[in-house]
């Protein structure tokens, strides 16, 4: 008989909702108003400037969901270390990091037994053009791959990766590599965005990612319940 599959290897797991709300109290409503069809959420920027940011992971911990705290550190190698042990404390499943090696290396050191860390490789919302305004005159996909590898050989667990990528990554790096992917756009929404390198989420899955994040889709839904459903048939379907 097979082994039982891990709560974390279901479907139902692979979507990460981005809580970007202004407050604990907004995060609190949109989690109550998914209920059950969404079972990992993403904190980060904007809520890490609210009052109750570990008030509220304690309570998404208390209601038996996983966080991913996008926080993503950048600082000297000791302060990233520090902070990432810190937060190891509080029950968080996912952080992110950027930067060099010696960062990465601080954080994955720091990180304990439970809280993984990812390395933020290109964000999403930059393209060809905003690349080379910052400097990075090598390919995209090369950029990411050459990432990846320095995030897995600093001890790190995985990266968040544009769906545009995943592909490469799949087929160039080590499959214990963990991949997320925001950026994803069901095929309906056709919503104004900032995200330059965005895909479906089934197209997503295809290539290879583990976890889709999905922020304002479901966000900015007029049903945010049904929005996350649909996801999750998508996924389910995959
Ligand atoms: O609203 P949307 O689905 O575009 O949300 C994307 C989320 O993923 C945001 O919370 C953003 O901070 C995050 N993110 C990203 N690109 C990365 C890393 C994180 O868009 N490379």
């Amino acid at each position: 008989m097979a082994p039982p599959i891990p709560p974390r290897d279901r479907p139902h797991d692979r979507l990460i909702v981005a809580l970007d709300v202004p407050d604990a109290a907004a995060a609190r409503a949109l989690v109550q108003r998914l209920g059950d069809a969404v079972s990992f959420y993403k904190i980060g920027l904007e809520l890490a400037m609210s009052e109750e940011f570990f008030a509220l992971l304690a309570w998404l911990r208390a209601q038996g969901k996983d966080v991913f705290v996008d926080l993503k550190f950048f600082d000297i190698p000791e302060t990233v270390a520090r902070a990432v042990r810190a937060l190891s404390r509080h029950g968080a499943r996912f952080c992110t990091v950027h930067g060099n090696q010696a960062m990465m290396e601080a954080a994955a050191r720091a990180k304990g037994d439970t809280l993984k860390v990812l390395a933020v490789t290109a964000l999403t919302s930059l393209d060809r053009g905003d690349l080379d305004d910052l400097g990075f005159r090598c390919d995209v996909g090369e950029l990411v791959l050459s990432r990846a590898r320095r995030a897995l050989a600093a001890g790190c667990d995985g990266v968040v990766s544009s769906g545009l990528e995943v592909e490469r990554l799949r087929r160039e790096a080590p499959r214990e590599l963990i991949v997320v992917t925001p950026g994803i756009r069901p095929l309906d929404n056709t919503a104004e965005s900032d995200q330059k390198r965005v895909m479906t989420p089934a197209r997503a899955l295809q290539a290879g990612a583990d976890y889709l994040v999905v922020g304002r889709p479901i966000r900015d839904a007029a049903d945010p319940r049904a929005a996350a459903q649909a996801i999750q048939r998508e996924i389910a379907a995959v």
